[in-house]
């Protein structure tokens, strides 16, 4: 198995199996899902499903991608990679940023792949939806003949020319963050049961509350927008994962860049659409990380983690510790004298299994 490239959010199964996937930029580049059995090695992993990019020349970048119970999901954008500038860039000293072009009249497919046969689902249809870029996958899961998938979405790709480190550089950070694109939290729903008998120009989606829509407007495309359901930014989202990862869920929680001067971790209930928010002034959180109660009965019991730095001279980092339901703050570990990172990624593992 030759994989060019291969995403940062790999998933794992409640049985330890992972999956992941990555880009062939052999002959006409290609995405690539491959599994790696419970307890085996990189070298043991398969690939499940090979998918040719819409592109000859320029395969769509990803991020992430989602597993429900029953399919891989990913999202083909039109934020591209240009092969001949990837595979010069360290001879030509410019970075990987530079080598992605996006194209804002191309649309955005969602390819929905069967884990078990690893077969597009509806081969003749594409479901697409007009462009936006993503970086993160939030979750997805089943709904009956549906199929839910969230998004943390961006109107166009800006986003990926402004993080350079020079942009968060002690003169240029306040700036930076004033005039940061804010992702928000969008829901899609694709109707898995279209087929050629399915009606035009009507909405497939009858979800109680959802604002999202799905039409089935050719004989093989099926144009997909959004419920937008949190729009003052929301990025690096998490869930509970080992418990709600693939299935129906209700909470999720995000990093929020609201101006320069508030940047906030939220807890989002998708269900009522309603949001709680800790920010703090001086403050500057990390991605959260949400640790379940190993007693708890319900979703949002536990707690949310986030490695927080202060912009105050003197002021000690902290792990703040937050209640996961009221989201307010139970605890905080400082650590005088210590410089923590402003990082991106990290998750939370259990060290003793148990039935899940
Ligand atoms: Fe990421």
């Amino acid at each position: 198995m030759t994989i060019s490239s291969a995403v940062a959010h790999v998933h794992w199964d409640r049985d330890g199996t992972i999956h992941n996937m990555g880009h062939v930029y052999e002959g006409h580049p290609s995405y690539c899902i491959f599994r790696v059995p419970a307890g085996s090695d990189f070298k043991d992993g398969k690939v499940v499903s090979t998918v040719k990019s819409r592109w000859k020349f320029n395969p769509g970048y990803y991020h992430s991608f989602s597993v429900t119970e029953n399919y891989y999901v990913f999202v083909e954008q039109p934020l591209v990679i240009n092969i001949l500038k990837i595979l010069t860039c360290r001879i030509r000293g410019i970075s990987i940023p530079d080598c992605l072009d996006y194209w804002p009249d191309e649309k955005v497919i969602f390819h929905v792949i069967d884990k078990a046969t690893g077969e597009k689902v509806h081969e003749s249809f594409e479901y697409q939806s007009d462009a936006f870029f993503t970086f993160h996958h939030v979750n997805a899961f089943e709904d009956g003949d549906s199929l839910v998938l969230d998004l943390c979405t961006y109107n166009d790709a800006q986003v990926i020319k402004k993080v350079y480190m020079k942009d968060f550089s002690e003169e240029n950070v306040e700036e930076t963050l004033k005039n940061l694109p804010k992702a928000m939290l969008s829901r899609f729903v694709l109707p898995l049961t279209v087929n050629q008998q399915t009606p035009c120009d009507k909405n497939l989606i009858e979800m109680p509350g959802s604002k999202a829509t799905a039409i089935r407007t050719t004989d093989t495309t099926v144009q997909c927008t959004p419920d937008v359901i949190y729009t003052k930014g929301f990025e690096l989202p998490t869930v509970s994962y080992d418990l709600y990862n693939g299935r129906q869920y209700r909470y999720s929680y995000g990093f929020s860049i609201q101006s320069e001067k508030v940047i906030a971790l939220v807890k989002v209930d998708l269900v009522s659409k309603t949001s709680l928010q800790w920010d703090s002034p001086g403050c500057v959180p990390s991605e959260p990380i949400f640790v379940p109660d190993p007693n708890g009965s319900e979703e949002d019991d536990g707690v949310v983690l986030s490695a927080v730095n202060s912009v105050t001279e003197g002021e000690a980092p902290f792990l703040l510790v937050l209640d996961g339901k009221t989201f307010t703050e139970r605890a905080r570990v400082q650590f005088p004298g210590v410089q923590i990172n402003r990082d991106l990624h990290g998750f939370f593992r259990k060290t003793v299994e148990s039935q899940l």
